[in-house]
Parts: structure tokens; sequence; C-alpha cells
């Protein structure tokens, strides 16, 4: 077995893990980042389209695995999209180099500041409102579309028609900022570039126009030479040394799974960054596998974000449907939060099917009143999840207004096409919690019991953040990492 000893690794190279390792890097520090997914930009291996999945668009599987409509078989490959099943809940999350960030939508939405003061009270929200914030809209490139182009481009029509219905309704919508670049969609529109966004690209990986973090965070890091990143490399297991380093199990894997090599890294400093449910896997299974200590309050206040799905279909659409081409990139939202009967916000969600299937799509997000608990299992090796249908029933309540108030204003009926009885309560696009900050590390992200370890990713959000999460986890990881640099954790 091959045996490294290097000073810091990062473990993941979504937003948590990406943000760290510039940080780190640019303060001169040598790091290695360990990720199970495959280094896209240098495979060299084009991404899929939403119509024709193929290596890209699942983790290792034979069917593909979209929210709905999957009639497409699949040679195993190691895609960027993977889906982990629980009894009342399936949760999708990204592999590969840049995390989640190539599969997701690039909804790049700062949180309301009432709602973080809440979820966050210890957190100096002034200084995160006045500098985070801002700093990680500009280093994720995020950006707004114009509005004329909005309003001619025949890709919006899905947008233009929820936005009106929305109105009529009583119900008040936003504009949502995106990564993806608006500039380059349109020249995509005028055909004077490759197609991506208008091209149905978007949870199999986008080949152009969004600014995942392999063109942000990640190039910036790699740009100082300090940062070494080595690609399909899962850990399994770590242990706690006597001399409190660790040491990790490691397999190195090829793009059809099998195994290459078992190897083994030693690290004086380790941040888990594997995302909310990777990092309560290895901490989970490295506690019941090798005694590795783990503080009680792991695992606990996981939430789904209160992602709920709905959609709606039209008998005789009076707008005459959302049309057949359609943008992947959502650019518009309902903002109905501050009800405080009802309080939500929803995306309206592209459909791209390739034909005008009369449907619109609506991703919720609601609060989490009651959270979930994250546990292991040592017979099956793998994660349990304290979740059912206690916890989304409120979110369930704030669907079915939803969908009835939309109804009585424009017609329609509940979507039986998308889903069995109309909602998706199982579908989680967002997991977060089970390491909060200040609970199971401390005000930093280091974690309690140990004194070289830390953890940067959604786990330290407690299950709930009222908007897509990414632009928060990006934050309080810069945040975190400014501050335990400073501390000189790494010197
Ligand atoms: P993230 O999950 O990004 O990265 C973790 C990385 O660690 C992965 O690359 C994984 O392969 C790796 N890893 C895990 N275990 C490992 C191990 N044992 N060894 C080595 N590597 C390991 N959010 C938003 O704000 N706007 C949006 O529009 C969307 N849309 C969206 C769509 C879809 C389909 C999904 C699935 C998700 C979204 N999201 C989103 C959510 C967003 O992508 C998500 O919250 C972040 O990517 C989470 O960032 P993290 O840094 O926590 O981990």
């Amino acid at each position: 077995t091959e045996n490294t000893d290097v000073p810091i690794i990062i473990i993941g190279s979504g937003y948590g893990g990406a943000v760290s390792a510039l940080r780190l890097c640019e303060a001169g520090k040598k790091v290695v980042m360990l990720e199970m997914g495959l280094n896209w930009e240098k495979a060299g291996i084009p991404f899929s389209n939403l119509l024709k999945p193929g290596k890209s668009s699942a983790w290792l599987k034979k069917k593909s695995i979209a929210p709905f409509m999957n009639i497409f078989s699949l040679t195993p490959f190691t895609g960027i999209l993977d889906r982990l099943d629980f009894e009342h809940i399936n949760i999708w999350v990204g592999r590969g180099v840049g995390g989640g960030s190539l599969v997701n939508g690039g909804m790049a939405v700062t949180p309301k500041e009432s709602y973080f003061r809440e979820v966050f009270p210890d957190l100096d929200a002034e200084k995160f409102y006045s500098h985070y914030f801002p700093l990680v809209r500009e280093e994720l490139k995020v950006n707004v579309i114009d509005e004329q182009f909005l309003k001619d481009c025949p890709y919006y029509k899905f947008t233009r028609v929820g936005e009106e219905e929305a109105h009529k309704a009583g119900f008040k919508t936003m504009r949502v900022p995106n990564v993806y670049d608006f500039k380059y969609m349109e020249k995509e529109f005028r055909n004077e570039v490759p197609r991506s966004a208008l091209n149905t690209e978007v949870i199999y990986g986008n080949n152009y126009g969004k600014n995942s973090l392999d063109k942000t965070y990640l190039r910036k890091a790699l740009e100082t030479g300090n940062l070494e990143i080595l690609d399909l490399h899962r850990v399994q297991t770590i242990q706690l040394n006597d001399d409190k380093s660790y040491t990790l199990n490691v397999q190195q894997i090829d793009t059809s799974g099998i195994l290459i090599a078992d190897k083994v890294f030693n690290c004086k400093k380790l941040i888990l960054s594997a995302g909310t449910m990777g990092t309560l896997q290895l901490l989970l299974q490295s506690h019941a596998e090798n005694n590795f200590p783990v503080h009680e309050k792991i695992g606990k206040k996981w939430g789904n974000n209160g992602n709920f799905m709905t959609g709606r279909n039209w008998v005789k659409p009076l707008s005459g449907g959302t049309g057949a081409k359609q943008s992947t990139i959502p650019v518009g939202g309902i903002d109905n939060w501050d009800d405080p009967e009802h309080p939500f916000f929803t995306e309206i969600a592209p459909l791209p099917m390739g034909m005008d299937v009369a449907t619109a799509l609506y991703l919720l997000i609601n609060r989490v009143d009651k959270k979930g608990e994250v546990a292991y299992n040592k017979a099956s090796q793998s994660l349990t999840l304290n979740w059912d249908e206690s916890n989304t029933a409120k979110m369930k309540e704030n669907a079915q207004y939803f969908i009835r108030k939309m109804n009585k204003a424009n017609g329609g009926t509940r979507s039986h096409l998308l889903f069995n009885n109309g909602f998706g309560a199982d579908i989680c696009y967002h997991p977060l919690g089970g390491c909060v900050l200040g609970e199971a590390t401390n005000e930093y992200g280091k974690l309690k019991d140990h004194e070289n370890l830390y953890v940067l990713d959604g786990s330290l959000i407690p299950g709930t953040i009222g908007v897509n999460p990414f632009v928060t986890i990006t934050a309080i990881a810069e945040y975190c990492i400014e501050n335990l640099i400073k501390q000189n954790e790494f010197a």
C-alpha cells in the first residue's frame, strides 16, 4: 500500500473545500485535495444534456436518476450526479472536481437577513452582509439576466408565464441571480457560440456558460501552485493517531468504479468538506469502525432546507403552455416568506423536456420546524436518517395552499404527471446540518474533541437557510477559514 505524508488534506472539492483550498494556498500552505469524483476538465469528456443522458449523468448507475422520467439505461461510469436513497427521502448530490457546482442550477441567492440572524444568532450579521456575501458573489461570478432579453427570449416563456400567473394569484415575485454567464447565454441565443443552457444542459453538467467552482475558486487555488487535486480518490475511513495527526484509508478507483489501488495518507491537519452527507458518513463510519471520537452533537439538527417539489398541469392552458424550448437556468422566484401562515420561497423551475408538456414545476423552500437526525448503521455500513412525513407536514400544507391559490386564479390541476399524488416531499437537493457551527464545532468550524480537524461545508448550517444554500455555504467557509488562519491553526 502506498503511504503518503502531507501537512494539510481537504476531503471534497465542493464549495467548502474550494474556499478553504484557495485561502490556504494564498497563505502559502501546500494542500492536497482528495475528491472521489472525476476531474472532468482534465478528462476532456463532454457532459450530457437532459434529453440524452450519457457518461456524466449518474454516479456508477445502470439507469439515469433525474428526479422524474427516467427511461434511459446506462453503462456505469463515475458521472457527476448521485442519489442517496433513504426510506422517506432521496437526496441528490454532486460528484466530481467542483462538487455540487457541477450539477446545480447555479441559483445564487443571498438569504434574507432576518432569517440569517434567526438561524445564526451568534454570527455578526452586519459583517456578513457588508463583507462576506459581497465577497463570495464576486468570487462566484454571480450575475443577473437582462430584463429585455428575458422578455424577448422564447426560452424564458416558462418564467414569464409563471410570474404572470403568480401576480394574478396575488403573490410577489423576485429576480433570482445566477452564476451562469447571462452574456454568454445571449450569444447562445444568437447562435454565436455553442449552446449549453439553451441545449438542455444542467444536472448532468454544463459544457459552457456556467461558472462552476472549477472555473472560479479552484482555478485560482491551482494558479498559486500550492494545490494538488487527486480525483477518483475516495476516503473510506479516518483514524486518529496518538500524536493527534490523522491517517486516511483511501481507495483509488477507475471511471467504471473498479478499485485500482488502496492508499494511505497521513496528515497533521484535516479539513472535511465532503458535503453534508459525505462528511457525516466519514465521521460516523470512522467512529463505528475505528473508535474515532465524535462529539454528541454530530448528526443532530439535520434538515432538507424545506425542499418540497410540486407542479401544476393545465387541461387547456390559457397561456398556451410554458414552451417546448426552455432554458435550464431558473431566473424567477415567488417570495411568500413574510406570510406568517404560509412562509415559503419557490423557484419557478424549468422543465426542458423538448416538448410542451403544459406543466409548471416549482421547488419550494420552507422553514424546517422539525429537524431530523443522522446516525450510522454498522451492519449495512450506511447512514440512517430519522426523517418522515411528520418532518414535511407543514411544507406539504404550504405547497397545497400555493397550488390551490395558483389554480383558482389561473386554472389547472395538481401535477400527477410528475409525482404520484402531485407532491414530491421526498426530493431533496439541499441537505444541510448535522455538524452545526458552534455546536458540534467551535465558532470557526473546528470539531469539538479534536485538535486538528475542521468541518467546512453545508453540514455547518442547521438544516435550513430559507433560500438555495451555496452562497451561504461559501460565505460561512470564507468566514471560518479566514479566522482559522488568523488563529494560526495551520502554522
Ligand atoms: P458538495 O456536495 O458541493 O461537495 C462535496 C464533494 O465531496 C463532492 O464533490 C463529493 O464527491 C466529495 N466527497 C464526498 N465524500 C467523499 C469521500 N469520502 N472521499 C472523497 N470525496 C468525497 N444550491 C444553490 O444554492 N443553488 C442551486 O441552484 C442549486 N441547485 C441544485 C441542484 C441539484 C440537482 C443539486 C443536487 C443541488 C443543488 N444545489 C443548489 C445545492 C448545492 O449544490 C449544495 O448545497 C452544495 O454543492 C453543497 O456544498 P458543499 O461544499 O457542502 O459540498
